[in-house]
């Protein structure tokens, strides 16, 4: 697999820290401290499609292709306004591509899952050109009366195109199956042959502690575990790009991996937590910024509810 091309869009609506206090009993101080947010992007008129049509049209130009050339959509994504059809459906018939596509659904998580498959798709020669998106509202995730959920969210997408090449190098995945620590039910439509209150709907569940604890342990463990099975150390790798869940959290990483502010790019400061779409978002940045060359080391890796863990190993 090799990243031809990448692409990212975000609503326009600047949400500061200070703008969430006329909402709920808390402070830009609390939230800088405990999360490293200052703003983030929610989405006010425009809608999750516009945002992930945006982000894919800019990494199919970025790679210098058309919508027609594309062989495969993957897409990364946990709600919008549809439960069916899938994102993808929606964004092919938009972008004017007609090939097939489908969604997935792990969280956090999910861009570096949709990754794998690509490779996968790639090596056995099912597609040549695939657009793997991200596009992801978790600001409707929250029940915006719960302070604790509703300041760490943004909303956002991104995409990178990906071809045949020698770039990738590895990947790890786990699932740990520990579903009380972050979840939410769906909202379902009564039958009248349910028994009361088996189906419940209800906000957002997040033990916070735990989710941090789990983010940074098994995080750091499996990026450590993927080095050392190819043959890398820390230093060798350029960036490490991580789901930007909270910097605490990448600080956590960093630390037991023992790396540089530099090969921690972030961008959760500026977005909040947008879900899998943050790891396409920074990557994007860094490629737009001219921080990143062909060759460079990099180190992708996402958790979140599950809980799962994704990272790969890629020369950009
Ligand atoms: N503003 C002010 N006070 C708040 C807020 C808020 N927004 N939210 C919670 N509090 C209060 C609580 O009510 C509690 O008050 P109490 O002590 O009187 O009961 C107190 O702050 C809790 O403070 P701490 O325990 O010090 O909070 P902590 O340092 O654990 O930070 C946080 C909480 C930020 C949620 C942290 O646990 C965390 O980041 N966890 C990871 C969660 C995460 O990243 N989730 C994202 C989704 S999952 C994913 O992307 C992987």
């Amino acid at each position: 697999m090799k990243i031809i091309g990448t692409g990212s869009a975000l609503p326009k609506k600047v949400v500061t820290n200070d703008m969430l206090t006329e909402f709920f009993d808390t402070s830009d101080e609390w939230i800088r401290t405990r999360t490293g947010i200052e703003t983030r992007r929610i989405m006010t008129d425009e809608s999750l499609l516009d945002l992930a049509i945006t982000a894919s049209r800019n990494a199919i130009e970025a790679a210098g292709l058309k919508a027609e050339d594309l062989d495969y959509i993957i897409c990364s994504n946990v709600n919008n306004n549809y439960v069916y059809p899938s994102l993808s459906c929606m964004v092919q018939g938009a972008i004017g591509a007609t090939c097939p596509c489908f969604d997935v659904r792990i969280a956090c998580a999910g861009f570096v899952y949709a990754m794998d498959i690509a490779e996968s798709f790639l090596t056995t020669g099912r597609a040549g050109k695939i657009l793997v998106l991200a596009a992801e509202e978790p600001t409707r995730f929250c029940h915006w009366k719960q302070r604790e959920t509703s300041v760490l969210f943004g909303d956002g997408a991104a995409a990178a195109v990906v071809e045949a090449g020698n770039e990738y190098m590895g990947a790890r995945m786990t699932t740990i199956s520990n579903t009380e620590v972050l979840y939410q039910r769906n909202r379902l439509e009564p039958t009248p042959f349910e028994v009361e209150g088996v189906y419940v709907d209800h906000p957002m569940v997040m033990l916070g502690r735990e989710v941090f604890r789990m983010a940074v342990s098994n995080c750091s463990a499996e990026i450590n575990h993927l080095l050392k099975s190819k043959g890398y150390q820390v230093s060798d790798v350029k960036y490490f790009i991580l789901h930007q869940a909270n910097m605490r959290i990448i600080k956590g990483i960093q630390q037991y991996l023992e790396g540089t502010d530099e090969q921690f790019p972030t961008t959760v400061q500026k977005y909040g937590n947008t879900s899998s779409a943050s790891i396409p978002i920074l990557l994007d940045e860094l490629v737009r910024d001219n921080k990143i060359a062909r060759g460079d080391l990099i180190v992708m890796s996402g958790f979140g509810s599950g809980f799962t863990t994704g990272s790969l190993l890629m020369k950009y």
